[in-house]
């Protein structure tokens, strides 16, 4: 596999920790005063969550949720709860993508159902082109278009999420048929 041809860098790992320093500004601003829960969607949000909360100066909690899809149309519900109630709190959603938006809507929609004091959503990566359901996102790190993209957290099939940067597929055939060689030109440049 050509690394050019297959896959190609679209987001370096010093702009990834640039805008986590302009977005953790953004919140430290917006939230002065208060003590909000940022709730991770994991996995893909961790890594990204653990960069963004070290730039925000305010007394935060960061907690975990999983998902599970199901069903022929996808269903989501939540796999692995919260720790922490969010009844009455300022909750900030944390997510990897944002793709067509169906995710986020419901998620959403069943935090809302907790009655938080207030529910924001801050999104790293924000796939414009591909959204279906609008949906609020009031924080996003970049816009991007249609390619599917790993590193930084995002996976394809369980893998890359280890890659410091974030790689965009350009040809999925070969990159299926070949999944060792991101590794190798991410890590190597080879
Ligand atoms: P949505 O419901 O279509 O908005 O999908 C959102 C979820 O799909 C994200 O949280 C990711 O888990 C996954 N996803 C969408 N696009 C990508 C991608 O390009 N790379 C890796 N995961 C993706």
């Amino acid at each position: 596999m050509e690394g050019g041809d297959v896959v190609t860098k679209v987001i370096d790992a010093r702009d990834l920790s640039a805008r986590a320093a302009e977005l953790g500004a953004a919140l430290t601003q917006d939230y002065h005063g208060t003590k909000p829960v940022f709730v991770t969607v994991m996995s893909g949000a961790l890594w990204f969550v653990a960069d963004l909360v070290r730039q925000v100066d305010l007394p935060v909690e960061v907690d975990f949720l999983m998902l599970n899809r199901f069903g022929e149309g996808g269903r989501i519900r939540i796999a692995t709860d919260t720790a922490t109630a969010l009844t009455g709190r300022d909750v900030i959603l944390v997510e990897d993508i944002v793709d067509t938006g169906l995710t986020l809507t419901v998620l959403r929609k069943l935090i809302a159902e907790r009655e938080p004091a207030s529910l924001k959503t801050v999104a790293l990566i924000d796939k414009v082109p591909r959204r279906l359901v609008d949906v609020p996102i009031e924080y996003r790190g970049f816009e991007v278009g249609d390619e599917y993209l790993v590193g930084y957290g995002l996976d394809h099939r369980g893998l890359y999420r280890n890659l410091a940067d974030i790689w965009a597929v350009l040809d999925l055939e070969a990159f299926q048929a070949a999944p060792d060689a991101l590794a190798r030109v991410a890590l190597t440049g080879s």
